[in-house]
């Protein structure tokens, strides 16, 4: 299984911050924003990973994740020369995908939840079996986002864009698992009148076809979309009050690798140094020495 993160974009709703930076190198609170899918991704076992942006934006990513040995994983790059859609990826991306199934996952999204993990486990086996899943998330005001209905087996009927009268609450969240041959289908998309390669369209041909599930995220998980000053500044918000309260970081990818086995207790020692005394650092060598 192999992944996709979506760090390009052009971040027009977050003008003048994303001017001169890129969108998922703020801070979302006291981490740059891409480690929150990065994480995500991590947690479904995914170690093998694509991540995509600009090509003047790329070095930067590279200076931030490398290799992405310090975190137990193998990261590699992928230009996308201009933000012409999501499913823009899986063309990019067809070398690096091989025959295998992949994760997709955008990087101004934050996932939050116990169970998110078998959630994930269980897209991986549909992918097996030539199945795509997507993951809805309940919201207010669905008629701001777009809208997954589901039959009772979680099989989507069908998939709309900011409808005026939603058939359902559940929006469809920056979290996508496609079977092996995604490239295949996404090379038939033509660019839609905004002149990109959606994402909805590569759904809706899994749909046709009767191949694709959502997921619904229940009460208990947290999702934000982060692409608007009030999201990013809500996400933050609910990092700081949950790292407040537990103590515990949301989405520090060198403790999953650890807590995964990917880094042993030198492994985490050594990738903490290179945070110094700053408290992310303090807290990935509390969590080598088990305090945490
Ligand atoms: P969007 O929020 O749809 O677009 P954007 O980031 O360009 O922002 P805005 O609407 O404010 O102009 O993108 C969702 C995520 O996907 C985001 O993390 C950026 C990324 N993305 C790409 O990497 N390539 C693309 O072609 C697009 C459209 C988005």
């Amino acid at each position: 299984m192999k992944g996709i993160l979506m760090a390009g974009g052009s971040g027009s709703r977050l003008w003048p911050l994303t001017l001169a930076v890129s969108k998922q190198l703020l801070p979302l609170y006291n981490k740059p924003m891409v480690f929150y899918p990065l994480s995500t991704l991590m947690l479904a076992e995914i170690r093998d990973i694509m991540l995509i942006s600009s090509p003047q934006d790329l070095p930067q990513y590279e200076r931030l994740l490398g290799d992405g040995s310090g975190f137990g994983i193998r990261l590699r790059y992928l230009a996308q020369p201009s933000p012409d859609g999501l499913a823009q990826a899986f063309t990019l991306g067809e070398a690096f995908l091989g025959d295998e199934p992949c994760v997709m996952i955008l990087g101004d999204n934050l996932f939050y939840g116990n169970g998110l993990s078998r959630l994930l486990r269980e897209a991986r086996i549909a992918a097996e079996k030539g199945r795509a899943t997507i993951f809805g998330c309940p919201v207010k005001d669905p008629r701001r986002f777009g809208v997954v209905e589901t039959d009772a087996q979680g099989r989507v009927l069908s998939l709309e864009e900011k409808p005026a009268r939603p058939k359902s609450s559940f929006c469809v969240t920056g979290l996508y698992c496609y079977p092996k041959g995604v490239s295949v289908l996404a090379h038939t998309l033509r660019p839609s009148s905004r002149g990109e390669l959606e994402i909805t369209a590569l759904n809706d041909l899994y749909r046709e076809r009767g191949l694709l599930d959502a997921r619904l995220l229940g009460r208990g998980y947290a999702w934000f979309d982060a692409g608007t000053i009030d999201s990013l500044s809500d996400a933050a918000g609910f990092v700081r009050a949950v790292e407040a309260r537990q103590g515990r970081q949301i989405s520090a990818p060198e403790e999953i690798a650890f807590r995964s086995g990917w880094l042993d207790r030198s492994g985490l020692l050594h990738a903490a140094k290179r945070y110094g005394e700053a408290p992310y650092g303090l807290y990935l060598q509390a969590v080598a020495e088990g305090v945490i």
